[in-house]
């Protein structure tokens, strides 16, 4: 019997480490992932060292998490209602896949995560774990114990020496979820649509008001529909995305303040700093917008709320968003070239874009003379045709 836990080094989840050690009396395997977050992870190893923990694992996933996950989902355009850009909901599958893997190499039967019973989260990791590995048990202890509030979780700290940092004694803090694609905050004074956002709650991102009145230019180069370099230089996945955050965050762009709906049921108001996403969903297209067929385009955009929705909904490791992947990923082959980007006061502009597999005939749509064989007498017989059956039905409606 051995458990491995999903650990931030948090009040939460070092209730949770003690509440298992105490429930279960087997070894609990602590997991920290580094997806850039911004916070110290050493603390999370003296932490769980705290607790008598043995194996304790703390891996950087930066890398993976921006290549294998950001990237392909991205290549979609994929925003959730339109608006969000999945920044939570993209991580979970990750975290799930090396809680699987630690718990094989560990030898653990189950697997413990921190997620409360009303949020997306929980499913997520879940339905993750069972695409993964469908023996693996997972334990869920909001959902589990009779902890069922903050003063409750202060107390069960109290009682088993659970150092409490002064800042969270008072009343419960704000949700917060972070990682190299975004950051997202909800509770307290959120939970009330009304009630604006205090400016305080924003931590990447200035307010476009304060953000420089110099506007800064970038130019993002992709390679089959992933960005590979800025400005001319290559750099790793996520090397380019930590450094478009600091763009994007120095120019107040990405900011969202957000009702979602969960896919519990409930909505939720959340709000969400996505700078350098914001940046690359733009970009994305602006080179999308030269280099992919009319039709292809279309389609893609057609399939997008529902790829954005079974990532939403934690479907990642499904089989139907991996044939949605196929599809869009099959579209990016000639998604290549350079985009220049204008970041101006919470803005991000395509102002220009160049690819070698260009579909954009100058020749072809100038109001210019052209050389181009292209008979304007095809246009007519073409709105003929098309507008037979408007003319039918006018005809019949007495016009
Ligand atoms: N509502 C967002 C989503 O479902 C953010 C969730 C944030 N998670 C958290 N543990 N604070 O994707
Ligand atoms: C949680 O419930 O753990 C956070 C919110 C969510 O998952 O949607």
């Amino acid at each position: 019997e051995k458990i491995v836990l999903a650990y931030s080094g948090g009040l939460d989840t070092s209730v949770i480490l003690k509440w298992l050690q105490e429930t279960y009396g087997c070894e609990v395997v602590t997991f920290t992932a580094d997806l850039g977050q911004g916070d110290e992870l050493e603390p999370a190893r003296a932490k769980a060292a705290m607790f008598g923990v043995k194996d304790i694992r703390i891996v950087d996933l930066r890398e993976e998490f921006v290549r294998d996950f950001v990237f392909p989902m991205l290549r979609s355009n994929a925003l959730y209602e339109g608006q969000y850009l999945l920044g939570s909901s993209i991580s979970r599958p990750l975290i799930a896949k090396h809680l699987v893997a630690i718990a094989r190499e560990a030898g653990a039967d189950a697997v413990a995560h921190g997620a409360t019973g009303k949020g997306n989260d929980q499913i997520r990791l879940e339905l993750a774990v069972n695409a993964l590995a469908p023996s693996i048990e997972v334990i869920a202890p909001w959902r589990q114990w009779n902890i069922r509030s903050r003063m409750q979780l202060l107390e069960y700290a109290g009682k088993h020496r659970i150092p409490v940092p002064s800042d969270k004694r008072g009343e419960a803090p704000f949700s917060i979820d972070a990682n190299l694609l975004h950051t997202s905050t909800e509770g307290k004074v959120l939970e009330n649509p009304a009630e604006v956002a205090p400016d305080h709650i924003y931590r990447r991102t200035v307010d476009p008001i304060d953000a420089p009145d110099a506007p800064e230019i970038v130019t993002i180069g992709f390679e089959n529909g992933d960005p590979v370099s800025l400005d001319g230089q290559i750099m790793t996945p996520a090397a380019l995305l930590t450094q478009l955050n600091e763009l994007g965050g120095r120019h107040g762009i990405g900011r969202l303040d957000l009702v979602e709906n969960r896919c519990i049921g409930m909505k939720s108001r959340g709000v969400y700093e996505t700078p350098g996403g914001t940046i690359l969903l733009t970009a994305h297209r602006g080179i999308e917008s030269i280099t992919l067929d009319r039709a292809a385009m279309h389609l893609k955009d057609e399939i997008m709320p529902r790829y954005a929705e079974l990532i939403y909904n934690g479907l990642w490791f499904a089989p139907e968003r991996d044939m949605l992947q196929a599809l869009i990923d099959r579209s990016q082959a000639f998604v290549s070239g350079e985009v220049t980007m204008r970041l101006y006061k919470g803005s991000a502009s395509v102002i220009s874009r160049t690819s070698p597999c260009s579909l954009y005939s100058a020749d072809l749509v100038t109001f210019e003379e052209s050389s181009i064989a292209y008979d304007h007498l095809d246009a007519e017989g073409f709105i003929r045709l098309k507008g037979l059956r408007l003319r039918n039905w006018a005809v019949r409606n007495g016009r």
